[in-house]
């Protein structure tokens, strides 16, 4: 039965882990021998004992225990890992496979060795959204998180409360809130805002999401000319700077009312689209909030710093980044869950079944015996240097 490693993230600040003791247990039931670094879980609040009790061994030699595994979860894509004071792409056993995030484009080179080493990379990021891989999209699970917490970031930010409140020294309006992007993070937002009490206004350039938005209660925001905005796999397209232009002039009035500005919006590959500008920003009231989930892509906000939150025309900007690591415990047990869904689909019973030709492994495969199988990513690979 193949061995199971997962290590501690290393990238500095972050709090979630890609098992959990309930995680453990199962592949542990299913045979697989389980080991997990010490300490992996503590951002997360697992002790080792916690996943010791699960089944799992626990250990703190971080080279030996990848060198040993045939398998290795863990969430960001391979990095320097100081305590081996070695690449992680280098530290896999030759063979394994490998489960995390990978953003190929931004990660060619580590995309390159994990290829030499004949790795078989399974990105988490590139799972196709279909019906059958809902169980495995850590993108939607993640964003879920996020576009709760965002709401929870404005209202703590905001000097007003969210709920309409009829008192006997008076009533309080409800605070207004404006979300752009209604994609996993945006609905979540968009319930979690109507849950507080807030009025909720939305704009999505998709307008196949309408419907949904106003299923949650929230007025839909509509743009002309913006029937032909998806792409087949249900992703935005980049909008023209003519159409981004109308669609900042169209939503300035609607910032300008608001207490609450919360940005989602992402295009696939690209810059994230500049949708709230200096302009708006200087038109809305003081002491109103923007939470800007994009940074991490540029950026919703042009006033936004990435990972700060700052006041800039009398409005508090949060550019917070890993929000999902601000819930660590939720984090990281939903992002468990779908990794353990993948190890099911890759280990049926435990063992090894890679169909290549499989849709899910189809788009999430990138490096298997050697090659970048993705032809678009091995070409930029090239580019960068050669493989
Ligand atoms: P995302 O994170 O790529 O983008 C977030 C939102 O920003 C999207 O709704 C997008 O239309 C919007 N956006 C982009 N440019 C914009 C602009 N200029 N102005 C306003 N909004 C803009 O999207 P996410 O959350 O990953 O979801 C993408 C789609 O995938 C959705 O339709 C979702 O329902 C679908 N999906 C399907 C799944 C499945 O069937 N397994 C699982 C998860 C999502």
């Amino acid at each position: 039965m193949p061995t199971v490693f997962i290590p501690k993230e290393v990238v500095p600040g972050e709090t979630r882990v890609a098992a959990t003791p309930e995680t453990v247990k199962r592949m542990v039931k299913t045979g697989f021998k389980v080991i997990v670094e010490s300490g992996a879980g503590a951002g997360s609040y697992i002790s080792d004992d916690a996943f010791r009790e699960a089944g799992a061994d626990v250990s703190a030699d971080t080279g030996a225990s990848w060198g040993a595994a045939d398998v290795v979860l863990k969430l960001h894509p391979p990095r320097f890992n100081e305590a081996a004071k070695a690449f992680e792409a280098d530290m896999f056993k030759e063979g394994a496979v490998g489960v995390s995030f990978l953003y190929p484009y931004q990660n060619l080179d580590t995309v390159k060795q994990l290829a030499k080493k004949k790795v078989t990379a399974f990105a988490m990021d590139l799972i196709p959204r279909i019906t059958r891989a809902q169980s495995m999209d850590a993108l939607s699970s993640q964003a879920n998180i996020a576009g709760y917490k965002a709401v929870l970031m404005a209202a703590e930010a905001l000097p007003r409360i969210f709920p309409l409140l009829m008192t006997a020294a008076g009533t309080i309006k409800p605070a207004k809130v404006v979300i752009m992007g209604a994609g996993v993070a945006g609905l979540q937002a968009i319930a979690t805002a109507k849950r507080l009490g807030a009025i909720v206004e939305v704009s999505d350039i998709r307008p196949a999401v309408k419907e949904q938005v106003q299923s949650l209660g929230a007025k839909f925001i509509e743009i002309e000319g913006a029937e032909n905005m998806e792409t087949e796999g249900g992703y935005a397209k980049e909008v023209s700077a003519e159409f981004l232009k109308k669609q900042q002039d169209l939503v300035r009035q609607h910032m300008a009312e608001a207490d609450v500005v919360i940005t989602t919006a992402l295009v696939p590959g690209k810059k994230a689209p500049i949708l709230v500008t200096a302009e708006t920003v200087k038109a809305m009231r003081d002491g109103s909030v923007i939470v800007d989930l994009a940074t991490e892509q540029g950026g919703n906000c042009e006033l936004s710093e990435p990972g700060k939150t700052v006041v800039k025309e009398g409005v508090t900007i949060i550019g917070t980044q890993n929000i999902p690591g601000t819930v660590a415990f939720h984090a990281s047990d939903v992002y468990a869950k779908n990794i353990l869904y993948v190890i099911n689909h890759l280990f049926p019973k435990g063992e090894a079944k890679l169909d290549l030709e499989d849709e899910i492994n189809k788009g999430a495969i990138l490096t298997h015996a050697g090659e970048i199988r993705d032809p678009q990513v091995a070409a930029k690979a090239q580019e960068n240097g050669g493989s």
